[in-house]
């Protein structure tokens, strides 16, 4: 399973050109032109020797890799030496990212537009590369919009995931990494939530969580050939410390911090803040925010870990809860500028505190968050200065 090799980095995160890894992706392109991949040239082809520095030499299929995690999630892996190929349909994301994760990591991923639903283009992609494990992204994910077009998200979600997984049964590629969510948990029984907790989504969303969920736990007690890490993340924000990638929200955004970060640049006027009358410290609503970096880099580490046939559910969480209050503060301290916000009513389904105990990951897998409240603020709120219309206006 792969192994991490660390690269070279100046200041910003980003690899100085000189240094690049040439796009191996190219010298495989022949295998099947009809694979686009993104247009490389910064770097130098993978030499033998680069080979040989490589413990492992594993293929990605990265799916949902141009969202929001799953750039940031292909930044890990290219930086661990691994390739990736990124499977995205894109209707919610833009192909740049996966420009500006070249520019980071001096190569590029493959990338191939299409469906998870597609079971044949996936099939096909799985033969074609010799993929050896798939890191399964792809998903809609709005809570509110799950309640309006719950058919929309079982399909995409539930049936979208019963396809790939199905394809790669085919191609008898055994091994996957998939993202689900702290909202499997529901109403908290108890804090911190550990993964013994009671599972009770509140919403559609979270339903097609769980069950896909339940579904790979009983594709491995069909067939125990099967390697399954099932990731139950917790409140991802910030950027990469680069700020060429970051979330990019179509529409109004759903979650806090790209709302606060739109309030501080001024393209709002102010935040609603969903109640202050839960019972906490300052009334408002707790979260474990966890830096997005972070939570790419458990995902390195539960691909080393998916050594052996089994299914493991881990939290990827920091532990800390902050509050709202807290995350405006914090954002105005780092920005120098001011957040405006009025007190509204509680938003329904919210729930007043949730966060992680993140034991489990740190011990399978020796994991640990390592960024703060305010390094998650300062990368968010640099991606926001430097890319205030997303990836369509961005001042590169
Ligand atoms: P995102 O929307 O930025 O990324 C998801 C990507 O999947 C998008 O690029 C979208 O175009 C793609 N996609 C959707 N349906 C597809 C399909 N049928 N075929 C191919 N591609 C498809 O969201 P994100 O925040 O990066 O989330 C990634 C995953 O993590 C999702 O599964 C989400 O449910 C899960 N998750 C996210 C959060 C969060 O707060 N961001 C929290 C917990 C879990
Ligand atoms: N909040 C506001 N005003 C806003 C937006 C959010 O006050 O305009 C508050 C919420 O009430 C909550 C906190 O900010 O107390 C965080 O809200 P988010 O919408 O950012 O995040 P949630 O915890 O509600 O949900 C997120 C994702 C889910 C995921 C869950 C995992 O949206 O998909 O984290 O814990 F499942």
């Amino acid at each position: 399973m792969p192994v991490p090799r660390p690269i070279a980095r100046d200041a910003r995160g980003v690899i100085p050109r000189g240094r690049c890894i040439g796009p191996l992706a190219e010298s495989r392109v022949g295998r099947n032109p009809s694979l686009e991949h993104i247009a490389g040239g910064a770097g130098r082809h993978r030499t033998e020797a680069d080979r040989a520095n490589t413990e492992t030499f594993d293929m990605i299929l990265l799916t949902g890799g141009a969202g929001y995690i799953g750039s940031h999630v292909c930044v890990a892996l290219l930086d661990a030496g691994l390739d990736v190929i990124a499977v995205d349909n894109l209707s919610n994301s833009n192909k740049q990212s996966l420009e500006r994760v070249q520019s980071i990591c001096g190569r590029s991923p493959i990338f191939r537009q299409a469906d998870i639903r597609n079971e044949e283009a996936i099939y096909e992609i799985l033969r074609a590369w010799d993929v050896t494990a798939v890191i399964h992204l792809a998903g809609l994910k709005a809570v509110g919009d799950s309640n309006l077009r719950p058919l929309t998200y079982y399909e995409n979600n539930v049936l979208g995931t019963m396809r790939l997984v199905s394809a790669m049964n085919r191609a008898k590629v055994k091994t996957l990494v998939f993202s689900s969510s702290a909202t499997v948990y529901g109403m908290p029984a108890y804090l911190p939530l550990d993964e013994k907790h009671p599972l009770g989504p509140t919403n559609p969303y979270g339903r097609t969580k769980l069950f896909i969920e339940e579904m790979l736990k009983d594709l491995y007690r069909s067939d125990d050939d099967w390697r399954i890490g099932i990731l139950r993340y917790f409140n991802p924000v910030g950027a990469h410390e680069s700020g060429l990638i970051g979330e990019d929200p179509l529409g109004v955004p759903n979650n806090l911090l790209p709302l606060v970060a739109q309030v501080a640049v001024g393209k709002r006027e102010r935040l609603l803040i969903w109640g202050n009358d839960y019972g906490t410290p300052d009334g408002t609503g707790i979260r474990d925010f966890i830096h997005v970096v972070d939570l790419a880099s458990g995902h390195l580490s539960v691909l080393r870990y998916l050594k052996e046939p089994g299914v493991l559910t881990v939290n990827l969480g920091t532990g800390n809860g902050s509050s709202v209050l807290e995350v405006v503060r914090t954002f105005q301290a780092v920005s120098g500028r001011p957040v405006p916000y009025e007190i509204g009513e509680r938003r329904a389904g919210d729930v007043a505190i949730c966060y992680a105990a993140p034991m489990l990951a740190s011990k399978a897998l020796g994991w640990k968050s390592a960024r703060s409240l305010e390094q998650m603020c300062e990368d968010h709120w640099r991606w926001q200065l430097k890319n205030p219309d997303g990836y369509r206006g961005a001042r590169f």
